[in-house]
């Protein structure tokens, strides 16, 4: 779960979630109502009734939901003369009556659109746009079947073109076993992929043209541009479908078409390699070189991605890069470690890649400089001080994890001055301070969730402690914003008595 919102989180710095923007219109007639509402009493009985039908969960306060529901209506009213008709139905999932429901269907985020099928007994994720023609257009071509049929050398022009990623079945006939475990996979990856199925390998514009044995190709817009694979066995079919449909590298640059394997390669369990460098400089040997490092490593738990400096601001922050260390490799281990290579010559690529597999690199860690003065009353603690000032310090440490950016932290700050002038002269105790946007804190130390304060007591007792005093308020700086811990008590509330 941790290492999901982390995965989350570079994918917001390297910007390239909120593709969505429906367009504003406030129109929405109240009396001509196409989505259903459904809540906790009436859900199963009505979805049970439908082979198709599409649910939104939503909440009042949210803004992007305000945005989607004329265009959900207006989609719903096209739709419901469809034939057979698309049923269009939203929950209100912050009813309390409905959060059972809700949760059920793991919603974790609004609007979270979820189609069932089969009168409920098969869900998945809604992925397609948020406007009306949009969803209208994806709703068609999801209700209808999950494989299309290739009958003429145009109908493979036109649906495999040359920019995507597109799998067709081949077989002698569409019977058989090979040919239903085909249509289950294309069931299962309907939202993800586009399938087709034909009985005529000539009309494929790449590949063996006499097929005699059933075969999945799989066309694609990069690398050797098609691959052939001949296990049904539906596990196998999967694994060779999501492996065969990621380039070898991965570009990160400013062009959109390469941003849905951006995302891929970030939501793949693989160790992930980012090499990052200036495209506009002369560096093709690199590139030549990189890529045959990753065909080497194939199948092996890394995955390789190459970015461009002049699009990849985000990561630098997130990782801590600095742009004069490009050309660069960093990886980003499952465990959430990061190893850096800066200043990287052609030469080490392979070798360098081959002592991370080997275990033989240590970890990096992101820090700010070390402050060359340090005296005022809240100390500076950087990731690089941490053990020298928090751990090993053998003093008392009240440590405020900050983001510069943070509206409690900055009411926070006359206090926590107040609070380290009034421990100026007990030597047992430090007031400290630490970004935790710009530092690094190892996992196994303090459990930082969010923006807050730590005590870390080293006198009698080696322990961290969230720092959340109660009682009351010393300062009455009483705005919902203001940060509610009780100084006055500190540290007695956390004396050796008090805890433990
Ligand atoms: C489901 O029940 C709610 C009231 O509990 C009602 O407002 C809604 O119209 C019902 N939905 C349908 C489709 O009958
Ligand atoms: C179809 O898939 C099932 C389940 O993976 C498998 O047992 C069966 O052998 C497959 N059939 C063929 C022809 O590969
Ligand atoms: C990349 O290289 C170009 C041309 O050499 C230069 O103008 C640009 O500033 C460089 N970008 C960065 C981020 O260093
Ligand atoms: C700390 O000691 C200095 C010098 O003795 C004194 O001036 C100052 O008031 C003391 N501070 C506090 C908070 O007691």
């Amino acid at each position: 779960m941790a290492f999901r919102v982390f995965m989350l989180s570079i994918l917001l710095l390297f910007s390239l979630v909120a593709i969505s923007s429906a367009s504003e219109s406030d129109g929405a007639d109240s009396s001509t109502e196409f989505v259903l509402t459904l809540d906790q009493s009436n859900f199963s009985e009505i979805v049970s009734k439908h082979d198709f039908i599409v649910v939104e969960f939503y909440a009042p306060w949210c803004g992007h939901c305000k945005k989607l529901a004329p265009e959900y209506e207006k989609a719903a009213s096209v739709l419901s003369s469809h034939d057979p008709p698309i049923a269009l139905a939203k929950v209100d999932a912050n009813d309390e009556l409905n959060r059972e429901l809700a949760s059920n269907y793991e919603v974790k985020g609004f609007p979270t659109l979820k189609i069932l099928r089969d009168g409920g007994k098969t869900v998945e994720d809604y992925k397609g746009p948020r406007d009306a023609e949009g969803i209208v257009a994806y709703l068609k071509k999801q209700s209808g079947p999950a494989s299309v049929e290739i009958r003429s050398a145009e109908d493979a022009t036109n649906f495999i073109g040359d920019n995507r990623v597109v799998i067709v079945g081949i077989f002698p006939e569409f019977s058989g076993e090979e040919f239903i475990n085909f249509t289950a996979l294309a069931e299962k990856l309907r939202s993800d992929y586009e399938f087709g199925h034909t009985l005529d390998a000539k009309l494929l514009p790449r590949g063996e043209l006499s097929v005699t044995k059933p075969t999945i190709r799989l066309f694609k817009p990069f690398d050797e541009l098609f691959v052939d694979f001949q296990d049904f066995h539906v596990d196998a079919l999967g694994k060779f479908v999501e492996e065969s449909s990621m380039p070898t590298v991965t570009v990160y640059n400013k062009d959109p078409s390469n941003h849905p394997y951006v995302i891929k390669f970030f939501n793949s369990p693989n160790a992930k390699a980012m090499l990052f460098m200036n495209f506009s400089d002369e560096n093709d040997p690199y590139k030549t070189k990189y890529h045959e490092v990753a065909k080497e490593y194939k199948g092996k738990g890394i995955s390789f991605l190459l970015g461009d400096i002049d699009a990849s601001q985000g990561a630098f922050q997130f990782f801590g890069l600095k742009e004069d260390q490009v050309p660069l490799i960093v990886i980003q281990s499952n465990d959430g470690q990061k190893y850096l290579k800066p200043n990287l010559e052609l030469d080490h690529i392979a070798s360098w890649i081959k002592e991370f597999k080997d275990g033989n690199v240590l970890p990096f860690v992101k820090s700010e400089p070390i402050p060359a003065t340090n005296n005022e009353p809240v100390k500076i603690v950087v990731a690089d001080t941490l053990q020298e000032m928090v751990f090993n310090s053998e003093k008392n440490v009240l440590l405020e994890f900050y983001a510069p950016w943070c509206g409690h932290c900055k009411n926070l700050a006359p206090i926590l001055d107040e609070v380290a002038v009034s421990f100026e002269n007990d030597t047992d105790v430090v007031i400290a301070k630490l970004d935790a946007t710009a530092n690094d804190i190892p996992q196994d130390t303090f459990e930082v969730k969010g923006i807050g304060i730590k005590y870390r007591r080293n006198l009698h007792l080696r322990r961290n402690f969230d720092f959340a005093g109660e009682g009351k308020l010393c300062h009455q700086k009483k705005s919902s914003d203001s940060p509610t811990q009780d100084f006055c008590n500190f540290p007695a509330a956390y004396s050796p008595k008090a805890v433990s």
